[in-house]
C-alpha cells in the first residue's frame, strides 16, 4: 500500500456504520475519502466499514458503483491494482429498513462482534433529515448505542431556527453532544483550516486584524455550476440556507473570532458562537437576491427561490464596529472560486502623491487575499517601486503563497480530515448544536423578510445581478481572479 502522508496523525482502529450506505452522500464522498486514507495507511485493515441500506446489494455491483468515485485514487502514482479489492474486503454489507427495522438484529451482531472501550464504533447517518430520529432511535433500541459510539449527520440542519432544534432534540434524545459530529464540509477544507493557522500561528496579521487597520471584509463563493438534478431540494433551499446559514458563516466566523486559548474543540467553538450571536440584521437594503435566468425553465414552474445572494454584515463588537462584511455566493457565475479579501486601510497620507492621481493602480489599499478554491493559496498586495530609472514610480505588487508551488501533491478532500477526526474524537472543526441554532437565529429574519420579494434576474455567466447592495457602485466587488497564480497588473508600464 502507498506510503503518501509523511506524519499521519494515529488513528484508532474503528468501525464506520454507514447508514444510507450506497446513496449518493456514501458513494460520491464518503466511501472515496475512506479509501484515500486507506492508501494513506491510517484506515488500516482492522477498520470496518459496514454499508447499511434497504436494498440488498452485492459486494460486486456495491464495487462497480463505487469505482467510479474513486477513479483519482485509483490512478494515483502510489496505489497498486490490488488496493482497491483490499478496501473492499474491509466492507460488510447490511441490509437495514429504519423505518420497519429489519435487519436491525444483523447490525446489531456486528456491532458486538468488535465493540471495545477504545474501538470507536461511528455511525454516519448519510440519509435525509427527516429519518435522523427515526435512525438514532432504531439504533437504541437494537442496543448498539454505547460509551464509544459516535454520530455522524450533516446539513440540511433544518431549515429554519424551530426545525434545527427539533433535529437537535432527537439527536440529543439518544447521544450526548461529546458523541455527535455535526459536519460543515467546509471547514475540512485545507486552506479553510489555514484561516486558522494564518491568524493564530503568525504574530503579523493579529495587530492589524481589527477595525482600525481594516476597511472591510470581502467572501465570495461562486460556482459556474446551475442546480441541475438537484433542483426540486434547491427551490425549498436557495442560496441563503443552502450556502450562507452554514459554509459562508462558518468563514465569516473564522476570520472574525478572537483566538481561542488553546487549538480545543470547545475554546474554538465557544469563540465562533459569540461571533455568531454578534451578527447584527441586515436591512432590506443589505440584502440582495437574484435568480439566474434559465432556472425556472429547469424547474419547469415559477419561483421565488434565490440562486444568488449578496449581504453586508455587521459584526457587532469591539473588533469589528464599523467595519462591513460583505458576502456572495451564487450558481452559474462567471467563474468556480472562493476568496477571502481583507481590504485594508488608505494610507493616512502619501507621500509620494505629486502629480497622480489617487484613482491610479499605484495607490491601492493593500489587500489580503486568501484564496479557498481552487488554485488554493494567498496573497497580499502591497505597493512597490518599479526598479530602474524614471523617478519613483510605484506599481502593485504581490508576496503570493500557493499551496501548489509551496506544498505540491494533493489537497486531501475535506471529508478525509473530517472522517479520521470522528475517530480519533476530535470535534473542533464540526458544529455544535447552539452554533447551529444561533446561526439559524440569524438567518430566519433575513428568510422572512425577503420571502416574498422576486429575486433580481442575472445572467448565467455573470457575477449576479446588475443591481447590487445599496450605496455600492457595480465595480464595488472585487471578482476572483480566474488565474490566481499567475495574475500580475500591467498597468505599471
Ligand atoms: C453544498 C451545497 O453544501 O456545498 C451545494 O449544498 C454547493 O449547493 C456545495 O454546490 C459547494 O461545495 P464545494 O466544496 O464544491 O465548494
Amino acid at each position: 500500500m502507498a506510503e503518501m502522508m509523511p506524519q499521519s496523525a494515529l488513528v484508532p482502529d474503528s468501525d464506520y456504520i454507514i447508514i444510507g450506505g450506497t446513496g449518493d452522500l456514501a458513494l460520491r464522498k464518503i466511501f472515496p475519502a475512506l479509501f484515500w486514507r486507506f492508501l494513506d495507511g491510517q484506515v488500516t485493515s482492522s477498520f470496518r466499514l459496514i454499508a447499511a441500506a434497504r436494498q440488498e446489494i452485492s459486494k460486486k455491483d456495491f464495487a462497480d458503483r463505487l469505482r467510479p468515485f474513486c477513479e483519482e485514487a485509483l490512478y494515483h502514482a502510489d496505489t497498486k491494482d490490488t488496493d482497491f479489492e483490499l478496501f473492499l474486503k474491509l466492507v460488510h454489507l447490511v441490509k437495514l429498513d429504519i423505518l420497519s427495522g429489519e435487519g436491525a438484529d444483523r447490525l446489531a451482531t456486528l456491532v458486538h462482534e468488535k465493540a471495545k472501550a477504545d474501538r470507536p464504533c461511528i455511525f454516519y447517518l448519510a440519509v435525509a433529515p427527516s429519518l435522523f430520529g427515526p435512525s438514532c432511535q432504531l439504533l437504541k433500541s437494537a442496543g448498539v448505542v454505547l460509551p464509544q459510539s459516535r454520530l455522524v449527520v450533516e446539513k440540511p440542519l433544518g431549515h429554519d431556527y424551530a426545525s434545527a432544534e427539533a433535529i437537535g432534540t432527537e439527536l440529543q434524545a439518544v447521544f450526548d453532544e461529546k458523541q455527535i459530529y455535526r459536519i460543515d464540509h467546509y471547514l475540512g477544507k485545507e486552506t479553510v483550516q489555514n484561516l486558522m493557522a494564518l491568524r493564530f500561528a503568525n504574530v503579523i496579521f493579529e495587530s492589524q486584524w481589527n477595525n482600525a487597520a481594516i476597511d472591510h471584509v470581502q467572501i465570495t463563493v461562486a460556482e459556474t455550476v446551475g442546480v441541475g438534478q438537484r433542483a426540486s431540494y434547491y427551490d425549498d433551499s436557495g442560496a441563503i440556507r443552502d450556502m450562507v446559514q452554514n459554509h459562508i458563516l462558518q468563514l465569516v466566523c473564522l476570520v472574525a473570532m478572537e483566538p481561542p486559548s488553546h487549538f480545543d474543540a470547545d475554546q474554538v467553538r465557544d469563540e465562533k458562537l459569540r461571533v455568531l450571536r454578534a451578527l447584527r440584521t441586515p436591512d432590506l437594503g443589505d440584502v440582495m437576491r437574484g435568480q439566474y435566468q434559465d432556472y425556472e425553465a429547469e424547474l419547469g414552474k415559477s419561483s421565488n427561490t434565490e440562486t444568488y445572494v449578496a449581504l453586508k454584515l455587521a459584526v457587532n463588537n469591539w473588533r469589528w464596529a464599523g467595519v462591513p462584511f460583505y458576502v456572495r455566493t451564487g450558481k452559474k457565475l462567471a467563474t468556480r472560486a472562493s476568496e477571502i479579501v481583507i481590504t485594508f486601510k488608505s494610507k493616512p497620507h502619501d507621500i509620494f502623491a505629486n502629480g497622480r492621481s489617487s484613482a491610479d493602480q499605484d495607490d491601492l489599499p493593500n489587500r489580503l487575499i486568501i484564496r479557498l478554491q481552487p488554485a488554493e493559496g494567498v496573497k497580499l498586495q502591497l505597493i512597490s517601486k518599479e526598479p530602474g530609472p524614471g523617478g519613483m514610480r510605484l506599481f502593485p505588487a504581490e508576496l503570493n503563497l500557493s499551496f501548489d508551488d509551496t506544498f505540491g501533491g494533493r489537497l486531501p478532500d475535506a471529508y478525509e480530515r473530517l472522517l479520521m477526526d470522528t475517530a480519533r474524537g476530535n470535534q473542533t472543526l464540526f458544529m455544535r448544536h447552539d452554533e447551529v441554532l444561533a446561526a439559524w437565529a440569524f438567518i430566519d429574519p433575513i428568510l422572512r423578510d425577503t420571502a416574498e420579494r422576486p429575486p433580481a434576474l442575472y445572467k448565467a455567466g455573470t457575477f449576479g445581478p446588475e443591481d447590487n447592495l445599496s450605496g455600492q457602485g457595480p465595480s464595488f466587488w472585487i471578482d476572483p481572479q480566474s488565474d490566481f497564480r499567475s495574475e500580475q497588473p500591467d498597468s505599471h508600464s
